[in-house]
C-alpha cells in the first residue's frame, strides 16, 4: 500500500477530536446533527441568499419524539452548518410536523417580497387532526410568524400531511403534493397566493404499499444530463414496508403535467419496485427548493423509525444524511434515479489519499496499514473465484468491523452491520442490507462515506445506495479487506481521512 507519510491520520483517535471521546463516541463528523435533543426528518429546504436553509423535526425538551418543533440550522456549502434557534415552536394545541418551505419571490402571499414561507403540517393533540398551515419570516428565516388565517388546507382527516410545495413555472402556479398516509394516496393541489387550495388529481396507491406512505418529494430532472429530455420523479417514504425491513422509500418516474402525475414504472412485481435506497436508516428524504444553479440537492434523516428511539445516542438522537445531488440515468432499459453525495464533501479530505492498486485478497480478513473513524473509500475490484468480497470498516478487537461488500451470487451490494459493535437498539438492526448491482465487464466499483455511527455506500456512481447506522467501538478504526469462498483482485483503492 503506497501511504502518505502522515499514514496514522490526524485527529482519528479516540478522545483526540472534537465531540468525540467517552461522552460521545457516536457523535457523527460529517453529518448534521443538533447539539442536544432528539430529530428526524428534514424539513423546510429552501436557499435562499446565499444560505442552505434546513429545518427538521425536532424536541427542544428531550431526547425522544414529541413537543415537535422546527429545529433550524444554515450552511452556506451544505457541509458546514449552524444550528440556530427554534424556527417554529411546538405550543400546548399544535405541534409543527413535516412540510417545506418556498421563496415567495413575487409576493404571491402578501407576507413580503422574497418572504420565505413555511408550509407544515400542523397537528392538534387533541383532536388529533392534521391539517396544513403557513408561517413567514421577512428576516432570512430568523424569525417566523404564524399566519392568523391557519389552517390554509384542512380536510378533517387525522392521517393528512407533509406538504411540498413548488412553483410550476409553465402554469404559473403554486402546487402542494401532500399525502394520505393511510390510503397511500397522494392528492396534488394548485394555489395563486399559498392561501387558498384547490384539489388537482391524486396518485396512488401504486407499488410499495406495505406500510403508511409519509412525506411525499416531487422535482423535474434531465435524463442523462440532456436538459431537452426532462421526466418528473414523486419520492414517497413509507413506513413500514422499506426494501430493508422498516422505513423505506420508493421512487416513481413519468410526467407531471401542471394537474396529474403518470408513472412510467409502475409494477405489480416486488422484485421491481423502484427504491431510493437499499439500506435500513434513509427516511423522509426531501429536496432543496431554489438550490442554485437548477440542481436537485436533497437530504434524509439517517434512521429507521423501528430502531430510532432506542439508538444509543445521548445528549442528541437522529442525524442527516450526506446532502445528495440527484439525477436520472439511464440503466438497462429502465431510468433510475442516482445520488451522489455533494461535491463540497471533497473539502471535508484530510490529507493526501492512501493508495493500493492490483492486489490479491486471499481469503479471510486482512487490515491494512490506515485507519480511521470517518473516511471516504473509493474501491474498485475485478471479480474472481471469491463468492463474497469487500471492505470491513470501523474494525476493531474480538472482530467488530462493518463489512461493505459484493455478493456475486445475488449479484448484490451489500452492508453487513451484524457485527458492527452495539447493535441491540432493535431486535432487526444486526443483518445484511443489499441491492443489485451489476458486475460490469467484471468489475464492482463503489465510493463509502464512513463516519461515527454511519455508512453510505454509493454503488457505481450512485446507482444503488446503502446508508447504515452503526454503532462500533470509538477506538475500532481499522480498515481492512475480505474475501470468502475464494480470492478476487482489488483493482485500486483510495482512502482518504475526512474531519
Ligand atoms: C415521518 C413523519 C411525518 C410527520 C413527522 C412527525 O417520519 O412521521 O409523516 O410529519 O414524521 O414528526
Amino acid at each position: 500500500m503506497h501511504l502518505p507519510p502522515d499514514h496514522v491520520l490526524p485527529g482519528h483517535t479516540a478522545g483526540g477530536h472534537p465531540g468525540i471521546g467517552p461522552a460521545e463516541p457516536y457523535r457523527p463528523q460529517l453529518h448534521y446533527t443538533p447539539e442536544r435533543n432528539w430529530m428526524n426528518d428534514p424539513n423546510g429546504l429552501v436557499w435562499h441568499e446565499g444560505e442552505y436553509h434546513l429545518f427538521y423535526q425536532y424536541n427542544p425538551e428531550g431526547n425522544d419524539w414529541g413537543n415537535i418543533s422546527w429545529g433550524h440550522a444554515v450552511s452556506r456549502d451544505l457541509v458546514h452548518w449552524d444550528e440556530l434557534a427554534v424556527a417554529i415552536p411546538a405550543t400546548e394545541d399544535e405541534h409543527i410536523f413535516s412540510g417545506c418551505a418556498v421563496v415567495d419571490e413575487h409576493n404571491t402571499s402578501g407576507f413580503g417580497e422574497s418572504a420565505l414561507v413555511a408550509v407544515y403540517t400542523a397537528w392538534h393533540p387533541e383532536s388529533r387532526i392534521q391539517a396544513q398551515s403557513l408561517a413567514y419570516s421577512t428576516d432570512r428565516g430568523r424569525t417566523w410568524t404564524k399566519y392568523e388565517g391557519n389552517p390554509v388546507l384542512d380536510i378533517g382527516s387525522t392521517e393528512f400531511r407533509d406538504p411540498k410545495v413548488f412553483w410550476y413555472e409553465p402554469g404559473g402556479y403554486w402546487v402542494m403534493a401532500v399525502v394520505h398516509a393511510l390510503e397511500w394516496k397522494i392528492t396534488f393541489y394548485r394555489s395563486d397566493d399559498l392561501k387558498q387550495w384547490t384539489r388537482l388529481s391524486d396518485f396512488g396507491p401504486a407499488n410499495a404499499t406495505g406500510g403508511i406512505w409519509e412525506v411525499p418529494d416531487i422535482f423535474e430532472l434531465p435524463v442523462d444530463g440532456d436538459p431537452e429530455r426532462k421526466k418528473w420523479v414523486l419520492a414517497v417514504s413509507l413506513n413500514p414496508g422499506g426494501v430493508a425491513g422498516g422505513s423505506g422509500a420508493q421512487y416513481f418516474i413519468g410526467d407531471f403535467d401542471g394537474v396529474t402525475f403518470t408513472a412510467d414504472n409502475l409494477t405489480s412485481d416486488p422484485e421491481r419496485y423502484s427504491w431510493v435506497d437499499y439500506g435500513r436508516d434513509f427516511y423522509a428524504a426531501v429536496s432543496w427548493n431554489n438550490a442554485p444553479g437548477g440542481e436537485r440537492i436533497w437530504i434524509g434523516w439517517m434512521n429507521n423509525w423501528a430502531d430510532a428511539t432506542h439508538a444509543p445516542t445521548t445528549p442528541w438522537r437522529g442525524a442527516q444524511s450526506l446532502p445528495r445531488t440527484l439525477a436520472l440515468r439511464t440503466v438497462g432499459d429502465e431510468i433510475r434515479l442516482v445520488q451522489q453525495p455533494v461535491e463540497a464533501v471533497e473539502t471535508l479530505r484530510r490529507g493526501p489519499a492512501s493508495t493500493l492498486r492490483d492486489h490479491e485478497v486471499e481469503p479471510g480478513r486482512a487490515t491494512l496499514p490506515v485507519r480511521g473513524g470517518a473516511l471516504e473509500i473509493a474501491a474498485e475490484f475485478e471479480l474472481g473465484t471469491a463468492e463474497r468480497f469487500g471492505l470491513v470498516v470501523r474494525g476493531g478487537t474480538a472482530g467488530e468491523g462493518t463489512l461493505l461488500g459484493y455478493d456475486t451470487t445475488s449479484g448484490e451490494l451489500f452492508v453487513d452491520r451484524s457485527g458492527s459493535g452495539a447493535t441491540g437498539s432493535s431486535p432487526d438492526f444486526p443483518g445484511r442490507h443489499g441491492g443489485p448491482l451489476p458486475a460490469v465487464g467484471g468489475r464492482v466499483r463503489f465510493t463509502a462515506y464512513v463516519d461515527w455511527s454511519s455508512v453510505e455506500v454509493f454503488g457505481d456512481r450512485g446507482q444503488t445506495v446503502i446508508t447504515d447506522l452503526i454503532f462500533p467501538g470509538a477506538a475500532s478504526q481499522d480498515l481492512g479487506l475480505f474475501a470468502e469462498g475464494g480470492t478476487v483482485t482489488l483493482r485500486s483503492l483510495e482512502v482518504w481521512p475526512l474531519a
